[in-house]
């Protein structure tokens, strides 16, 4: 099986101390660092804003996947490039013209991704795949960590898989939500290649991190 790649969601990390808790995913292991932006309106929950990730930039090299779900989702593009994300993906939801969001993510020099909701079918991503980057499966509703993992959602990332595979280029497969050791497996037999994981990371605390890095990775 292949070894995936994993982006531990700070929004299960001790708010308290961010810039410790992402050094320390850093060092246990993660590769990407999973930024979940939330505004109290397309999504039930309120969490960080550009300054946040401004101030996190410094503690890590790797990637910053910033998981936008905000609506109207335009007005922030810039701001969270400007901050340090390296990775912008956003909802097809939340704004008007999903194919001019994605051009003007790339036009600020990030990668670009779309994130498919639970209720939201993969076909969604037909005339857009060619502008794509990544393409995130929820695989809960967005909104809070710690949810289940909903299993009707293998069969679309399985789809994905055969719709990128078409394309002959390198666009990163990422499921987000209730991923764990159990379902991590099944992410990947799927085709995803980059596993998002919040609870299934930080629990535990800091002394756990590397563990739980490597047994989502297989690796234990
Ligand atoms: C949910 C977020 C997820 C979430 C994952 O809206 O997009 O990134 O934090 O948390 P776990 O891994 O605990 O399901
Ligand atoms: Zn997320």
């Amino acid at each position: 099986m292949t070894t995936p790649l994993i982006a531990p969601s700070i929004l299960s990390a001790d708010f308290a101390k961010l810039g410790e808790e992402v050094r320390a995913i850093d060092t246990a292991g993660a590769d990407w660092v999973h930024v979940d932006v939330m505004d109290g309106h397309f999504v039930p929950n309120l969490t960080i804003g550009p300054a946040v990730v401004k101030a996190l930039r410094p503690h890590s090299d790797k990637p910053f996947d910033v998981h936008l779900m905000v609506s109207p989702v335009d007005l922030w593009l810039e701001a969270f490039a400007e901050a340090g994300a390296d990775h912008i993906t956003i909802h097809p939801e939340a704004g008007p013209h999903t194919h001019r969001t994605l051009q003007t993510i790339r036009s600020l020099g990030k990668k670009a991704g779309v994130v498919i909701n639970p209720g939201t079918p993969e076909n969604v991503l037909e005339y857009l795949i060619d502008m794509v980057d990544l393409v995130l499966v929820m695989s809960v509703n967005p909104g809070f960590g710690g949810q289940s993992f909903i299993d009707s959602q293998l069969r679309k990332i399985e789809a994905i898989r055969t719709m990128i595979d078409a394309t002959g280029r390198d666009i990163f497969l990422e499921v987000d939500g209730g991923v764990d050791v159990n379902t991590a497996p099944r992410c990947i037999a799927a085709g995803a290649d980059v596993l998002v994981a919040g609870s299934a990371t930080f629990k535990g605390g800091p002394d756990r991190y590397a563990a739980n890095i490597a047994a989502l990775k297989g690796k234990t």
